[in-house]
């Protein structure tokens, strides 16, 4: 098979579009693809300080590096959650990464903060570890991009998160959650960073492949945590239907985005915030999600911010 672009041996054929590309092309092909995503949501500019949340997987490596490599100021965020070898290999992979390209990467550990990780604060909390782990990281991501001064934070979701996303949420006709699904969030809310997804039209697929051909170590594993998640098992029914129908994937995704969502009233929500009684962040109750759950399993909640406080002083200026 050869290169659609330069007709060289072609290293790679993406099937939904019925393209092949060699080394060259396909990473020119991943640039353009989220160079498109940032410049159709108006994610970011070039002058924007970026924070990216770096898990240590292949999607947030490659994005981070992708967008450096297209000349955006990123920085790194990596959250330790105390999950045993795999939070331990998680955050050796995201130092190395930064320490071989001499970028900045700041890293919070719940374990160094509060001798627990999510497991162990998830049975105090008698909730599940995937449901405190989702309020933790939301908290911590937005937290360090508001207190360290970042425009932006952007993810690792790649066109499979976002699709197995929207199937769970149409099965279940989570109309709320339909209505505020999109590749950038919060873009104009006070007190909450904006949250972009650059990768929303790159499958899972080409981030590996990406990762390959640009030889970034990334883990492999997922969350020993998350092996029943929901998530996997739609990802599963779609990649079936992948399988049959190539580009059914995206067309169900896309289509959301430019035709269905549309249906969803996209009215700004009229939500009243106030500020967390504890920590200040912006709630729709008193108290926030984090707060609360904290407090219920006597964990401090503004130990977290005092760290990130801390961290903004030691550096001076960002
Ligand atoms: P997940 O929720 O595990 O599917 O991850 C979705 C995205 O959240 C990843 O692509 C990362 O951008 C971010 N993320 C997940 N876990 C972490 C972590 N431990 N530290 C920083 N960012 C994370
Ligand atoms: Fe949060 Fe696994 S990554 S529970
Ligand atoms: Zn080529
Ligand atoms: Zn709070």
């Amino acid at each position: 098979m050869h290169c659609t672009k330069c007709h060289n041996e072609a290293s790679i054929y993406i099937r939904r579009h019925n393209t092949a590309f060699c080394k060259e092309h396909f990473i020119e092909y991943i640039y353009g693809q989220v160079e498109k995503a940032i410049k159709k949501y108006k994610m970011f500019e070039k002058n924007d300080q970026i924070l990216v949340a770096v898990s240590g997987g292949k999607d947030s490596l490659a994005l981070w590096d992708i967008l450096i490599s297209l000349g955006y100021k990123a920085d790194g965020l990596h959250i330790d959650l105390g999950i045993s070898e795999y939070s331990e290999k998680s955050k050796e992979t995201v130092k190395k990464f930064a320490e071989s390209k001499n970028l900045k990467l700041h890293i919070i550990s719940i374990k160094d903060l509060y001798g627990l990780g999510i497991k162990e604060i998830a049975h105090k909390n008698r909730k599940t570890p995937c449901a405190t782990c989702g309020v933790i990281k939301r908290y911590i991501m937005n937290l360090a991009a508001m207190e360290l001064k970042y425009n932006v934070i952007a993810t690792g979701h790649n066109l499979d998160d976002e699709s197995a996303t929207l199937l769970g949420n149409i099965l279940h006709w989570q109309i709320d959650y339909l209505k505020a699904h999109s590749p950038i969030l919060l873009e104009d809310e006070v007190g909450f960073a904006r949250k972009v997804k650059p990768l929303y039209r790159v499958s899972e697929y080409e981030t590996s492949a990406y990762c390959i051909m640009k030889k970034i170590e990334y883990i492999i594993d997922e969350c020993p945590m998350s092996i029943d998640a929901q998530s996997l098992k739609y990802k599963e029914i779609l990649n079936i239907i992948e399988r049959d129908s190539p580009g059914t994937k995206e067309q169900f995704y896309f289509g959301f985005l430019e035709k269905g969502k549309i249906y969803f009233s996209p009215e700004k929500r009229d939500i009243k915030l106030n500020n967390c009684k504890i920590c200040g962040q912006p709630t729709t109750s008193e108290i926030c999600g984090f707060c609360r759950q904290m407090t219920k399993a006597n964990l401090e909640p503004l130990r977290i911010k005092e760290f990130v406080i801390k961290l903004k002083d030691s550096y001076g200026q960002i």
